[in-house]
């Protein structure tokens, strides 16, 4: 092998690519002069609900936001009380559990697939109890959790779902579309996500009553679905009067959680990238699964299960033994060598939650493994293969320097 020269810059988890039509779409929204909601957005909520097979799309300003008026949009409709409790995965990003409790909910953590990182079907049944209203799958990295024991479950308890669907879109699920099963379901288009926006994000459902309540939710809790400025398009009279009528008035405590048209403007050009976008993070998925093989005995590359697709926002690992070498001897070399890294989003042991639920990972065995062992790295489009085999590289000078693994002649 040649002797390895450090890259000269990170080579991050994700970024964003603005390309000629973002820009053209977003110079359009800056000469019309009409940047709060309008056209822009309304149509990415629906080419957004297209891809996503769902009747209705609301822009929010975040996933977190989006989630946030998803849950209180059924608390509100089923007459949740405070302290009912919503399973959520014990891995997933903190803002599935944060807006649980700051929708006065609590959450009860369920132990996660030690392969596809997802919460366990198996396992949900065991943390339902008479205060249980809902449950919450995370489809993490880049793929779905499994949807259809969930479901069943779901059905024989009367309970919601709401699925946090924001590190995956545009792949299937038993051929459908990731995110079209629960009774809402919520998209992040942040840095590094599948569709980016630089902030943003979607609540998606079919039921036309959730979808007033949340849109009402992320616009102060007015009093109407109509609630953009030209709402009143076309009508006269009476019934232009009783659309300005309702414009002030509010009929729950919401939040201002909108999107701007360069949001949607970005997201327009985004999703018509979006199957490209997957197409060569599976490719480059392919090629460093390809490349780290040899190092299976020591690191759980990702797996997909036949029945779904993978986007692969993030090529996460798990390390096997750490009798060999820990996560954070092979994280400190990664970064040394300027591959980015991130832990695969560690919950119950955040300090936060560890101050308000206490050392709760010794009944989650699985997911204490993946606390201390599994971190992940980037596999997105900023990249091309000379980063891939730089990264390979990297590998096999860290596996090399271990005496554990020889290197690869060609
Ligand atoms: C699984 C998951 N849920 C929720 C969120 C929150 O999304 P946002 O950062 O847009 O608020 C994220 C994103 O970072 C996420 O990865």
């Amino acid at each position: 092998m040649a002797a390895l020269k450090r890259h000269p810059k990170k080579i991050g988890v994700g970024g964003a690519i603005i390309t000629p039509y973002a820009k053209r779409l977003v110079n359009r929204v800056l000469n019309s002069g009409r940047i709060s909601y309008g056209p822009m957005l309304k149509r990415f909520e629906q080419e957004f609900a297209r891809v996503c097979g769902r009747k209705f799309a609301i822009s929010a300003n975040s996933g977190t936001s989006a989630l946030q008026v998803a849950f209180h949009a059924l608390k509100e409709k089923d007459g949740w009380k405070d302290g009912d409790e919503v399973i959520v995965p014990a891995i997933t990003f903190v803002a599935t559990s944060n807006v649980v409790l700051q929708n006065g909910l609590k959450p009860v953590f369920v132990d996660v697939d030690p392969y596809t990182y997802h919460i366990d079907p198996k396992k949900i049944e065991a943390a339902i109890t008479p205060r249980t209203r809902a449950i919450a799958p995370v489809h993490l990295f880049g793929m779905s959790a499994d949807m259809d024991p969930i479901t069943a479950i779901a059905r024989k308890h009367k309970l919601r779902v709401v699925e946090d669907s924001c590190e995956a879109v545009g792949v299937s699920y038993k051929g459908r579309p990731v995110g079209a099963d629960g009774d809402i379901v919520c998209f992040s288009t942040y840095m590094a996500h599948l569709i980016t926006t630089g902030v943003g994000g979607l609540a998606l459902t079919n039921d036309p009553d959730l979808a007033v309540r949340m849109k009402s939710l992320v616009n102060h809790g007015r009093d109407s679905i109509y609630v953009s400025m030209d709402d009143d398009k076309g009508l006269k009279g009476k019934a232009r009067f009783e659309v300005a009528n309702k414009r002030f008035s509010f009929i729950s405590v919401g939040y201002s959680y909108r999107m701007t048209e360069l949001e949607g403007a970005l997201g327009i050009a985004e999703l018509k990238y979006l199957k490209k976008n997957i197409k060569l993070r599976q490719r480059y998925a392919a090629y460093l699964l390809k490349g780290m093989k040899r190092y299976e005995g020591f690191l759980q590359l990702p797996t997909r299960p036949d029945n779904r697709e993978h986007a692969y926002m993030m090529f996460t690992m798990v390390i096997k033994d750490p009798r060999l070498f820990t996560r954070d001897e092979l994280v400190a070399w990664l970064e040394d060598w300027n591959v980015e890294t991130r832990y695969m989003m560690p919950l119950i042991n955040q300090p936060v939650y560890v101050g308000m639920f206490g050392n709760l990972e010794p009944k989650y065995p699985i997911t204490a493994n993946i606390n201390h062992h599994g971190f992940y790295i980037g596999c997105h489009p900023e990249m091309d293969k000379k980063h891939l085999d730089y990264i390979l590289a990297v590998f096999a000078a860290f596996f090399k320097n271990k005496g554990l693994v020889a290197e690869n002649k060609k």
